[in-house]
């Protein structure tokens, strides 16, 4: 049995599969290219391989918005390669999910999938936490999770009886949806809508900043509201890594702005996820002032 998905999948992933005894060298990792999309040649001569290697592929996972840099796979051709050799196709959109409207081209074959995760929690603005996955045929979840216990029989036969405890491994659950449903009540999705443009702006007014920039290096143009970059020291000898590394923790110290680290391409990097409706230019220019200082700090201490 073989799952194939890009190697900027989210750790969760890797985690299902062993959790769920699949094992974790089922799970195939497709190279990315040099914008993290994955290689979709490569993911064919690797099915291709697999088939005639005589193990069963039975699904590919496309990655709508990777943790790492927000970028979107190329979703239709994913599409049309799991219709081809007859894959289950899920799209794992817990993050971008919600911009699939805004950039229609980019999300180009979303449609596709078999099923699909969206986390409201991330960027729907819904408060933590809530995880949704939609599957295109309901018959399919039905067959995998229906187990009715001996004591809820009563009434099973009647057509109208339909409990949502077989669409899920639990049985007794709280009523997620009903944040996710109040959220778009309150606000709108105009309000949810324009929160979201605002914060692909804001990842792309970074970006401008660091491209003009002389301090900073961008790992990539954003796609999404993610956006990662890397400081440049100015004294040769320091070494790339270590100082974006420690600017990691001398942030964590100095206490007026937060972020995380990622690694990409093995290299330590400085990442961004402008998901914030409050967040506004000044505040971006606010972040890099700050970030200059830090890594002067920085150079001064590794010097
Ligand atoms: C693309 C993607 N998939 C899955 C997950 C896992 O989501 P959660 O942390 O809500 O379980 C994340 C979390 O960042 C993610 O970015």
């Amino acid at each position: 049995m073989r799952v194939y998905v890009s190697d900027e999948a989210h750790s969760s992933i890797d985690k299902g599969m062993d959790i769920l005894g699949l094992g974790l060298e089922n799970l195939v990792k497709i190279q990315t290219d040099k914008c993290f999309k994955i290689k979709t040649k490569v993911l064919e001569e690797k099915i291709k391989k697999d088939l005639k290697n005589g193990y069963s592929p039975i699904g590919i996972i496309g990655i709508a918005g990777t943790t790492n840099t927000g970028s979107v796979d190329p979703l239709n051709k994913l599409g049309e390669i799991a219709k081809k050799y007859k894959l289950w196709y899920m799209i794992d959109a817990a993050y971008g999910g919600p911009a699939a409207k805004i950039n229609k081209k980019l999300f180009y074959g979303i449609e596709k999938a078999d099923s699909l995760l969206i986390n409201p929690h991330k960027w729907f603005f819904v408060p933590f936490e809530v995880a949704c996955v939609m599957v295109k045929n309901k018959k399919n979840l039905k067959n995998t999770f229906n187990l009715v216990p001996e004591y809820l029989t009563g009434g099973v036969e009647k057509n109208e009886r339909e409990d949502l405890m077989n669409y899920s491994i639990q049985l007794s659950k709280d009523f997620k949806a009903l944040k996710v449903w109040m959220t778009i009540k309150v606000y709108g999705t105009s309000i949810l809508k324009n929160a979201i443009i605002n914060d692909i702006q804001m990842a792309n007014y970074a970006y401008g900043i660091v491209m003009r920039s002389k301090e900073f290096y961008p790992i990539h143009k954003p796609e999404l509201s993610i956006f990662c970059f890397q400081y440049i020291p100015r004294k040769k000898h320091i070494n790339k890594n270590l100082i974006n590394k420690k600017i990691i923790s001398l942030i964590e110290k100095d206490g007026r702005i937060f972020l995380a680290g990622t690694i990409i391409n093995k290299e330590n990097v400085l990442r961004i996820n402008c998901t914030n409706h409050r967040r506004k230019k000044k505040d971006i220019d606010f972040l890099f002032l700050v970030l200059k200082q830090i890594g002067e700090k920085a150079e001064s201490l590794l010097s």
